[in-house]
């Protein structure tokens, strides 16, 4: 039975590819990002945020899924704008139209990286829904980076440092953020299944000059993806498209890691 989707960051890599591959399978998508969507909005500020259930409503009133994709993995005050508080804007919006679907179900595109060590104030900003204050923290981070940089004794660990905690933090956040939801009465009393796929390093124009790079061969030594190595955004997407259907009726609050097997290669045995 065909469906109605919503996925953000819609224009490029991840979002892009469950897009096409939801289509294909006969769904109907509303594509919203900064540009090349049906909805364009900028999720970074408040103005973008706001319109946003108003504009998805005036396409449908009830939808059946949202895949949040939109992201940044810059150092950059947008990477904590959009990660965190843009997809946090993005599921609240669309909750009631999400509710009033006989199988609801929403998704958010999290990361590896959310198993690194968070920044504990910039952490803590987030789950406190104080933007300004995440703001704030980010920026110092984002100086320390600088510094960092200048000592770093490897591109890895300068790419590990205190610039990526921002990233790293924000998909941390959004974890918890979803682990401490899905339970409630307005998700899963609501029948919506809320879930987290974190991918590895995937080969979309987020990372494809990375991954081309001798630091991209260095960051796989840090984070082995010994299942089939670095995914194409395919790989995700037909993982998306599965948590997104009818068909997954009993897994909610879960992160699922589609890593080739990098999470367990840096955490061992006992995450489960
Ligand atoms: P991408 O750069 O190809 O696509 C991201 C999309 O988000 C772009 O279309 C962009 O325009 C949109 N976006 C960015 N800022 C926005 C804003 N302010 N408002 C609206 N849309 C905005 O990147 P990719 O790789 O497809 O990333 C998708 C998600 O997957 C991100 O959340 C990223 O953090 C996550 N991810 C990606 C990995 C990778 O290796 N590529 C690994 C782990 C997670």
């Amino acid at each position: 039975m065909s469906r109605t989707y919503v996925v953000t960051g819609a224009a490029s890599g991840i979002g892009k590819a469950v897009t096409h591959a939801l289509v294909s399978d006969g769904h109907r998508v509303i594509t919203v990002d900064r540009q090349n969507a049906d909805i364009v909005a900028d999720l970074s500020d408040e103005a973008g945020r706001a319109g946003l259930a108003a504009a998805v409503e005036a396409y449908a009133s009830t939808i059946d899924g949202v895949i949040c994709s939109a992201g940044l993995s810059s150092n950059s005050l947008a990477t904590a704008q959009v990660n965190y508080f843009g997809t946090i804007a993005t599921l609240n919006a669309l909750q009631p139209l999400l509710a009033k679907s006989a199988a609801p179900r929403a998704i958010v595109v999290g990361s590896l990286s959310g198993t690194f060590d968070p920044d504990a104030e910039l952490l803590q900003a987030f789950e406190q829904d104080d933007e300004v204050h995440a703001l704030k923290r980010a920026m110092e981070l984002i100086g320390h980076a600088k510094v960092d940089a200048a000592s770093a004794s490897s591109r890895v660990d300068e790419m590990m440092g205190s610039g990526m905690k921002v990233y790293h933090t924000s998909k941390r956040a959004i974890a918890r953020w979803v682990r401490r939801h899905a339970p409630e009465d307005s998700w899963a009393g609501a029948g919506i299944a809320l879930n987290v796929v974190a991918p590895g390093l995937v080969l979309t124009p987020m990372t494809e000059k990375l991954v081309n790079s001798p630091d991209g061969q260095a960051l796989l030594a840090l984070t082995p993806m010994p299942l089939n190595g670095i995914a194409t955004a395919d790989d995700v997407a037909r993982v998306l498209v599965w948590f997104a259907s009818a068909e997954n009726t009993h897994v909610t609050g879960q992160v699922i890691f589609v890593d080739g097997g990098s999470e367990v290669s840096r955490r061992g045995v006992d995450t489960v």
